[in-house]
């Protein structure tokens, strides 16, 4: 029996106004992705791949076509069932981290739990744990202000994982990172990904992180090249 898509993308297109005029950003980009699959996306800057994952993670909505995330319709949805949505079952790594500088590495990790009333004794010690599985263990009370480039890409991804999603959206996970801890990263996204189930979709430039995905989508100016989808 042929699996329920968890994403579900048809005849998306996204055009914004511009000065000069109208610049379509996505054209009639059509795939599905299947529960607990590992998708990398590809493509040359500006090809529209951060726009696409906004789209997905129902963080804009403002495009034509179809986009189904869990069956649902984003579009259709008020803005507080795509709020709900996002986080119930939604963690989303941006390429600009997005840490809250007055927190803590640990308070950062621990937000997405204060934001769903769940700081309960069990979800902290997952957020810990998930700190020492980013080797960040050392820089539980540091500031974001304080840790590198890369620590802070670290912590955003344990962030990701704290509430367990079901679908994780990563916007070049490991842009930040030197070789040895993007390996660190990509196993640890791979690890969770058997643990949990977790669908995770990847927008990177790294091709070893390519590879090991189950697909490819490859996008030039807006448009999918290739897909088995
Ligand atoms: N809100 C916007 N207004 C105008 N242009 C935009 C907007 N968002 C994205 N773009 C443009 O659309 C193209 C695709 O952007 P983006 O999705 O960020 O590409 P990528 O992540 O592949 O580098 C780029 O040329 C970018 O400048
Ligand atoms: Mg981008």
């Amino acid at each position: 029996m042929q699996l329920e898509p968890l994403i579900e993308v048809r005849h998306l297109n996204k055009t914004v106004v511009v000065h000069q005029g109208l610049l379509n950003i996505l054209m009639d980009v059509n795939f599905s992705i299947f529960p607990k699959e590992k998708i990398a996306i590809l493509g040359t800057s500006g090809s529209g791949k951060t726009t696409l994952l906004s789209i997905l993670a129902g963080l804009d909505h403002q495009y034509d076509g179809s986009v189904k995330l869990f069956n649902k319709e984003l579009k259709s949805l008020t803005e507080d069932e795509r709020a709900k949505l996002r986080r119930e079952l939604v963690g989303f790594v941006f390429q600009s981290f997005l840490l809250v500088p007055e927190l803590s590495a640990l308070e950062n990790i621990c937000l997405p739990l204060m934001i769903c009333k769940q700081c309960d004794p069990e979800n902290i010690s997952r957020a810990k744990l998930l700190l020492e599985r980013v080797g960040l263990s050392s820089r539980a009370n540091y500031y974001p202000a304080t840790l590198s480039g890369g620590e802070q890409q670290r912590i955003a991804l344990a962030r990701a994982f704290v509430t367990q999603p079901k679908v994780l959206f990563l916007d070049e996970p490991t842009g930040s990172l030197d070789v040895d801890n993007g390996k660190r990263i990509i196993e640890l996204l791979f690890e969770l990904n058997v643990e949990l189930g977790t669908t995770i979709v990847i927008v990177t430039h790294d091709m070893e992180l390519s590879i090991q995905c189950d697909r490819i989508l490859k996008f030039k100016s807006g448009q999918l090249l290739e897909t088995n989808v």
